[in-house]
């Protein structure tokens, strides 16, 4: 079978953002009646002017920086030709799909590493629509901190009636002349982790992102930072949460504050104002106070429509609801080894700052996997019962399923479905799901120092 792959960036949907998209080419061939979602992806060197003073260099999905939008269609095939121009191993996991473990991206627990000059064929189903995205899982600190991070959208099977604007956000650990600080401090690693110096959004340092007025805007937030956590308002209740790291919320809500962690997103339903030129900053606040991230400014609507109203929910996706009667408890504590010291006998550093469950991943890469945290019956329900035991947030992460936030002993907590849960210093959370993806999961802290330093680990389902 031939396959029909064409390359070339278009803006399609996008304004303002200078966001590349990869073209796709639907082929129905062998398929049946599916369409299909095909796309060449590389990954290599390039240069990227990111700092004032200089370029940097970079690795870049397709060279880029921001990375190419991959869009996919829900229940429909996805496929993915990705092609390793590196001159290390790596691969491409799939945040936020309830994908087949075969596919999703992490090296010798699912797939052998993708070698330097070698090519993998990613091919899945996005079961659920909403705003997901693609890194690497391999040398993470450096590969996703020079820049390997892309957002990954999944359209809805029915079309919904909003205007999308993707908002990529990443910190660089850069100096001005474009040149790399240590993208890793130990000291910042067994803290909240090493914060960049260089914001940007979609590539940009503070942009200004063009939308048209009297339009009903999509905002997908995607946090692809590292480390940094995001309370992102925009200090009007017009703006109102639609959707939760990728999964829709069942009635939207203002956006008052939203902390958004690294690897999370935030899907913002906005009516635009009509007033030609006006502009309308987006914030990260801290505490009473806001830093700017972006604005938005108006510009005339292509086509005159009618002025939007209203924010509707978007479509549930088809996730299982566990039931929690039957379900099994099991308990995972985070903890911190900061209190020990940070070096060995021979006063080398230990890079095991974090500990779940009394264990860290030891081995940085994954060439000796450890036993798994927990081995799950498949087609069961779970509650997790989740403790941060250490002074610092986490944003904890699994791979392969999405599941229900229960309740926390922080906040009050509208149920609601996530693939990853921030959880605060000392938090005690429960989640919920039923364990119906068969594999092994990763289930660890995005904050990617913190994963590296010992805050990962596995599930298996069988
Ligand atoms: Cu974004 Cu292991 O995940
Ligand atoms: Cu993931
Ligand atoms: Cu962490």
């Amino acid at each position: 079978m031939k396959r029909r792959t064409l390359l070339k960036t278009a803006a399609a949907g996008l304004i303002g953002a200078n966001l590349p998209t990869l073209t796709l080419a639907m082929s129905s061939a062998g398929r049946g009646d599916k369409e299909q979602y095909d796309y060449i992806l590389t990954a290599e060197h390039a240069k990227a002017r990111i700092a004032a003073d200089g370029d940097s260099d970079i690795l870049g999905f397709n060279g880029q920086f921001p990375a190419p939008v991959i869009r996919a269609k829900q229940g429909r095939p996805l496929r993915v030709m990705f092609i390793n121009k590196l001159d290390e191993a790596t691969t491409v996991h799939w945040h936020g799909i309830r994908i087949e473990n075969s596919m999703d991206g992490v090296p010798y627990l699912t797939q052998p590493p993708v070698a330097a000059g070698a090519n993998f064929l990613y091919e899945f189903t996005c079961p659920d629509a909403g705003t997901f995205w693609y890194h690497p899982h391999m040398n993470s600190v450096e590969q996703l901190g020079k820049g390997l991070v892309g957002a990954l959208i999944v359209e809805e099977d029915t079309p919904q009636d909003y205007y999308d604007v993707i908002l990529g956000l990443k910190d660089w650990r850069l100096k001005k002349d474009g040149s790399y600080l240590p993208l890793s401090i130990p000291r910042e690693a067994f803290r909240d982790g090493t914060l960049g110096t260089v914001a940007t959004i979609n590539g940009q340092q503070k942009p200004t992102i063009d939308v048209p007025a009297g339009e009903r805007l999509r905002l997908r937030f995607l946090n692809m930072d590292s480390t940094r956590v995001f309370n992102l308002s925009m200090r009007t209740d017009a703006a109102q949460i639609i959707a939760i790291d990728g999964s829709p919320i069942a009635t939207p809500l203002p956006l008052s504050v939203h902390p958004t962690g690294a690897g999370m997103r935030l899907d913002v339903g906005f009516i635009s104002p009509t007033e030609i030129g006006q502009e309308i900053p987006i914030f990260d606040m801290k505490g009473r106070f806001g830093v700017e991230i972006c604005r938005l400014r108006i510009i005339p609507p292509k086509t005159k429509t009618a002025i939007k109203t209203g924010i509707p929910a978007l479509p549930s996706n088809p996730i299982p609801v566990p039931d929690l009667k039957s379900a099994d408890s099991l308990s995972f504590v985070f903890e911190w080894a900061g209190a020990m010291s940070p070096s060995d006998a021979k006063g080398k550093v230990d890079h095991n700052f974090w500990l779940i469950n009394r264990r860290a991943w030891s081995d940085h890469s994954h060439q000796n996997l450890p036993a798994p945290l927990a081995e799950l019956t498949l087609g069961k329900s779970y509650i997790f019962e989740l403790h941060n035991a250490t002074p610092h947030h986490h944003p904890i992460h699994l791979h392969g399923l999405i599941f229900t936030v229960l309740e926390s002993d922080k906040k009050d907590i509208t149920p609601f479905h996530t693939d990853t849960i921030l959880l605060e210093k000392n938090e005690r959370a429960k989640i919920a799901f039923v364990a119906d993806n068969p594999g092994s999961w990763m289930f660890h802290c995005h904050v990617i120092e913190h994963m590296k330093t010992g805050l990962m680990g596995y599930i298996t389902i069988t």
